[in-house]
């Protein structure tokens, strides 16, 4: 009887740290639950709702059908500019669609050609490559005098410039507008009728 007695009052005294302890865990392993969760959040959430803006440069310069005239009372030049342009996508996830896309080629501040990139794609970690044949002409210059002593030095110094207006696709369900730009430098050599120093940024 005695016994007995002893074995009711002592089962609660046992029981109720046990429950305590275990509820406790309990709340320990779902704050940790609840952390790695976020964290994993957070780092799909940086991935697919923040793509990188692709890379946009030019991998190299050909120059095509180049005339100039050196006459000083109508200095002229014309050639064609074939460029080998480069979209290279670095997300790991998502295609990047690019629209037609136009930009300029300058001498000096006045324009001197039209550079038009086609539409086009480049999937997740490739680099989409394209010729693009840029008409250049003297024509639009105003200054002769400038033009025939540029002309006469031998070499001309041509800026272009192009924002391509693009979409990031992820998995068909969302899409982050992105807009790479290229910017180049590059001179033209008139007797070796090449460019050299290109330097895009
Ligand atoms: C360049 O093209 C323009 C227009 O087509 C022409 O008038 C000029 O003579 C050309 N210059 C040369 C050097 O061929
Ligand atoms: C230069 O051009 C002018 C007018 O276009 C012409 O009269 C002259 O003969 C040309 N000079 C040379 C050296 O070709
Ligand atoms: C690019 O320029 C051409 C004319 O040279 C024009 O027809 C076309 O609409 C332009 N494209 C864009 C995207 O602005
Ligand atoms: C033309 O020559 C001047 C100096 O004589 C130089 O400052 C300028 O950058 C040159 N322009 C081009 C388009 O090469
Ligand atoms: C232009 O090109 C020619 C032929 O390739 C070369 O001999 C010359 O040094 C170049 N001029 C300059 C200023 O680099």
């Amino acid at each position: 009887m005695t016994e007995d007695h002893k074995a009711k009052s002592l089962a609660p005294v046992e029981d109720y740290p046990r429950s305590d302890e275990k509820s406790s865990k309990c709340l320990v392993y779902m704050l940790a639950i609840m952390v790695i969760q976020g964290s994993l959040l957070l780092v799909f959430a940086t991935i697919f709702l923040r793509p990188q803006t692709p890379r946009f440069d030019i991998g190299s310069v050909a120059v095509r059908n180049f005339k100039y005239g050196t006459n000083s009372s109508a200095p002229s030049f014309n050639l064609t500019l074939v460029t080998q342009v480069a979209v290279e996508n670095t997300n790991f996830f998502g295609d990047f669609r690019f629209e037609n896309s136009n930009g300029s080629v300058w001498c000096g501040s006045e324009v001197v050609g039209q550079m038009k990139i086609p539409k086009g794609r480049a999937q997740a970690r490739a680099i989409e490559r394209m010729n693009v044949p840029i008409d250049v002409s003297s024509l639009g210059l105003s200054d002769t005098n400038r033009l025939s002593s540029n002309i006469s030095s031998g070499l001309l110094e041509l800026n272009s410039y192009v924002k391509l207006s693009g979409k990031m696709n992820i998995m068909k369900i969302m899409k982050r507008r992105r807009n790479p730009e290229l910017n180049c430098i590059m001179t033209l050599n008139l007797t070796g009728k090449a460019v050299q120093d290109l330097k895009c940024y």
